[in-house]
């Protein structure tokens, strides 16, 4: 058996957009009624009304903390128009976990923009920071004295590229130096929203908040061992996992480390082309693994190597998302174990984990591939909007229960 500290965060996450239903005012809501993303949102899993009901159910699964997104557009669905009744709403989701003694965990950017502040030009100008910074503001100032966890923004670097390289998410487009821009400014935004976290709570005396990033963090591996893959692991390990993070170490604006871990990215750069080292992965199933229903590699000993090589930060490490899709429950089951297993195993040989949360507490939908890839530790039936608690969620709320595994 092995032992979780008493005081262990433990708990599921949800975003705003892939859960609420009608976030109207976004983004994302705009391309999917012109088609450009082939799937629409339209009511999610209604959490925006049925939160209550989700977290009994979280509560009944011995969660103590939930983590989920305040919608940037449905508070501020004009610039500067800032809407009441929608603070309201979030303080009484967020009153809600209290009573079920569940900790909230507030991300303030979940990768969906307002609409006017997209059709501006959104990350990619660096003027407009200040709109994201004043909504921090707003929010941090009405809920400082309710919430201590905060996560600025969800995977930027997931963000950048999905919207401005591969063209795969809202405004779709392919430009490398857009990219990049987008990148820079979200450090800098988050940088400057730690800053305004931090003053809100130093001003009214409140206990220090802690504030992070939710980071993307991958297990690189090499397909064969030529020069041109190592050098690619090399360049994507540290581009891509640990640059972010540096940046913002270096200004001394994280309290703890967030990460999001899904599994293995097994490289096989086709050429030195840049292009090929940043991006080329094995498509001939080399070295094969199972995988969840996107067919992404499962790979939790890729979740204990990342621990370790966290370390050396000496920073608490909350896992803020670590999930898998798929219809098979023994098989999330299994998932959720091992990885737990690998977590322990850090842990055993110092890794400051404070707590692990599950992606996602329902299904729900997942941005361009839809509603068919379930991660949800609860079913939705997405006709009736009925919840049903699957086996693997009872599993873990034992682990919780026991504080061990
Ligand atoms: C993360 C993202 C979540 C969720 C998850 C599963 O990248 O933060 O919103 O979609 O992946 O793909």
């Amino acid at each position: 058996m092995k032992k979780f500290p008493q005081n262990f965060l433990w708990g599921a996450a949800t975003s705003s957009h892939q859960v609420e239903g009608r976030n109207i005012h976004n983004d994302w809501w705009l391309a999917e009624q012109d088609h450009s993303l082939k799937v629409a949102s339209g009511e999610a899993c209604r959490h925006y009304e049925l939160y209550a009901q989700d977290f009994a159910i979280a509560c009944q699964l011995n969660h103590n903390c939930h983590r989920f997104s305040i919608e940037w557009s449905r508070i501020e669905p004009l610039e500067g128009k800032f809407d009441t009744s929608e603070i309201e709403h979030y303080r009484q989701v967020i009153a809600d976990l209290k009573i079920h003694q569940i900790e909230p965990i507030v991300t303030l950017h979940h990768f969906t923009n307002p609409v006017w502040f997209a059709q501006a030009g959104g990350w990619t100008k660096s003027d407009l920071q200040k709109y994201f910074l004043r909504f921090v503001d707003k929010i941090v100032t009405e809920f400082a004295g309710q919430v201590k966890f905060w996560i600025t923004i969800n995977e930027p670097l997931v963000y950048s590229s999905h919207s401005y390289l591969l063209g795969a998410w809202p405004p779709q487009e392919c430009s490398l130096f857009k990219t990049a821009k987008v990148t820079l400014n979200m450090a800098r935004a988050h940088i400057k929203a730690y800053q305004i976290i931090h003053k809100i709570y130093q001003e009214r005396s409140l206990g220090k908040p802690m504030v992070s990033i939710a980071a993307n963090l991958q297990a690189f591996e090499i397909c064969t061992p030529t020069l041109k893959n190592k050098l690619a692991l090399y360049l994507r390990h540290k581009l891509y996992n640990f640059y972010f993070i540096e940046e913002l170490l270096r200004k001394n604006t994280l309290d703890y480390i967030g990460i999001n871990y899904y599994g293995r990215n097994l490289i096989d750069a086709r050429s030195w082309k840049i292009r090929s080292l940043l991006m080329d992965t094995c498509c001939y199933n080399h070295h094969p693994l199972r995988k969840n229903s996107l067919g992404w590699d499962i790979y939790p000993q890729g979740l204990y190597k990342l621990l370790i090589a966290l370390k050396k930060y000496n920073l608490p490490i909350l896992i803020t998302e670590n999930g898998i899709c798929t219809e098979n429950d023994d098989l999330r089951w299994d998932y959720i174990r091992e990885h737990l297993e690998e977590m322990n195993k850090a842990m055993e040989q110092g890794a400051k984990m404070i707590g692990y949360i599950y992606w996602s507490l329902i299904d729900n939908f997942e941005w361009d591939k839809g509603f068919d890839p379930r991660f949800g530790l609860v079913y939705v039936d997405y006709q009736t909007q009925k919840r049903t608690v699957k086996t693997s969620a009872g599993k873990l709320a034992e682990v919780i229960r026991n504080g061990q595994i």
